[in-house]
């Protein structure tokens, strides 16, 4: 196939917004093999653990330098009391799973077990508050416990429990899809119920919450507006609001229908591209709410969070249907490296993205076998590990001469190269995927305002964009180095195979100015 030839620039001096490291975020339900059987092996596993806490679960994880955890769910965040998870593990209750899988739910993986996990990973922790089932005081009293200092009821109930500091917890979310699972509310009834919720759940000492409203699904940008109608601004005010800080958004690629998502594994390159629009979708979506914040909040203080996206298949042949367990291919590593892209040019708004899910559930980073216990890294994770270096990194604008690549896929049309780029410490990262499934693609960047030096880069493809890691193959999909690139003055050649991720990084000479 010929090759794509795309020629570009980028002033490596002038810096755009700073990509926050949250949009790296993570998000852990109880569903399926996410909490127990995942993370959580319990203190008599023989598998190698902290209070239950599967070790290389943790050791992988914080290879990625994960920013925050979201937990306990989704759906399940509905129907949780956090109070049944706390105090001696056998006198918890135990309760139904109803929306996964119909189980049972003994409660063992409660607050301290979340707290504690957080802590071995060094992220933060950002807990989904019950809205839908539970109460202003329970969510309030939830707060107390977790984040006062001195003496108080819930702060005595946690030192009983062991615990005598109070954790610090910022990212606290006021219920989750709260037009669906969570409550199935109107929006104009929920937006007040945020302002309530949001009143009771008090910052204690120097702890500040950075309360998240429970946002829209998908394109509905008028979710978004009675939101941020309810903040009471409208034009050019600065807002100032202690209801809640963001809203969310969920987000997630479907190739097929809901009925029939398809196959992880199993599909043709029509649903291989089916899928990147889908993926590519994420920028318009993107765009669609920031408009409608942007007429309410101009200055950007509110922040919009996508607190759920990825890919979400047909669960494997022979595993429950309720507990979401899904293969991770190339095609699924490239969904995530265009979301990223996407996320890198929204850096001025986006404030946090959580991929769901971290471990065997959707779109993981991480699977583990239930038999073998053998633990597989997917071709997302290795995204993740890439990319890492975007984190908190300034953005930088890439400007396409003469338009990118594209492909007429039905309706739409697919740019089938995707590039973003970032300054921090002196280094520049430039992310570069093609899509397409057959022809290699050349870049050539024209680098202006600083010179590159130690230039390295990396790739990941495979011979098939169905190929995947197991335990038999765990490095069927594994990023190597890469020598397809070139510099040569100030342009920066860069060969993308077909269906490829390819990093490259290299020190950058003067200093900057910001946009
Ligand atoms: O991530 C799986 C589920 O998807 C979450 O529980 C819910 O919020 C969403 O519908």
């Amino acid at each position: 196939m010929t090759d794509n030839v795309i020629a570009a620039v980028v002033n490596v001096d002038i810096e755009g917004p700073r990509i926050s490291r949250h949009v790296y975020g993570h998000f852990a339900e109880h569903l399926g093999r996410c909490i127990y059987g995942g993370f959580y092996v319990g203190e008599d596993s023989d598998i190698p653990n902290e209070g239950g806490i599967r070790l290389d679960v943790v050791e992988a994880l914080r290879a990625l330098d994960i920013p925050n955890l979201r937990w306990p769910g989704g759906c399940f965040a509905d129907e949780y009391h956090w109070m049944d998870g706390i105090g001696p593990k056998d006198e918890r209750p135990v309760m139904v799973n109803t929306h996964w899988g119909g189980v049972e739910e003994n409660n063992h993986f409660g607050t301290h077990e979340f707290m504690a996990l957080c802590e071995l990973l060094g992220t933060e922790p950002y807990i989904s508050g019950n809205v839908g089932s539970g109460t202003v005081r329970e969510m309030s009293e939830w707060v107390e416990y977790l984040t006062r200092d001195g003496d108080s009821p819930m702060a005595r109930l946690r030192k009983a429990n062991g615990r005598q500091e109070p954790w610090k917890v910022r990212f606290w979310g006021l219920g989750n899809e709260t037009w669906g699972c969570g409550g199935n509310m109107t929006a104009e009834h929920y937006a007040q119920e945020a302002r309530r919720y949001g009143t009771y759940c008090r910052d204690y000492g120097d702890n500040k919450l950075y309360k998240i409203a429970a946002g829209a699904s998908d394109f509905n940008y008028d979710w978004t507006e009675q939101l941020m109608k309810q903040l009471g601004h409208l034009g050019c005010q600065r807002v100032n609001s202690s209801f809640y800080h963001a809203l969310s958004v969920h987000y997630y690629t479907i190739a097929g229908t809901w009925a029939n998502k398809g196959s992880a594994t199993v599909f043709d390159t029509d649903e291989y591209y089916a899928t990147m629009v889908k993926a590519a979708r994420t920028d318009e979506l993107l765009t669609g709410h920031s408009n409608v914040m942007d007429c309410y909040d101009p200055h950007k203080t509110v922040g919009l969070v996508l607190d759920e996206w990825g890919t979400w298949w047909d669960v494997e042949p022979g595993t429950n249907p309720g507990f979401l367990y899904q293969q991770n291919t190339l095609r699924d590593a490239l969904v995530a490296s265009v979301h990223f892209d996407i996320f890198h040019r929204h850096a001025d708004r986006l404030v946090m993205a959580n991929i769901a899910q971290t471990l065997n559930v959707l779109q993981a980073m991480i699977l583990t076998d239930p038999d073998s216990k053998a633990l597989v890294l997917t071709p997302t994770y290795h995204v993740f590990q890439m990319n890492k270096g975007h984190q908190d990194a300034a953005s930088l604008r890439v400007d396409v001469r003469g338009g990118l690549p594209t492909r007429e896929v039905g309706d739409a049309t697919l740019e089938t190269v995707s590039v973003s780029a970032s300054r921090k410490d002196g280094r520049v990262l430039l992310s570069l995927s093609n899509l397409d499934a057959d022809a290699a693609a050349d870049v050539e960047i024209e680098l202006r305002g600083g010179a590159l030096s130690e230039v390295e880069s990396r790739i990941l493809t495979a011979g098939a964009l169905q190929d995947h890691n197991t335990p038999e193959s765990p490095e069927s999909v594994a990023p190597r180095a890469h020598n397809g690139f070139s510099i040569e003055g100030d342009t920066l050649r860069v060969h993308l195979p077909a269906h490829s991720f390819v990093t490259v990084t290299g020190t950058v000479s003067g200093s900057t100015r910001g946009r």
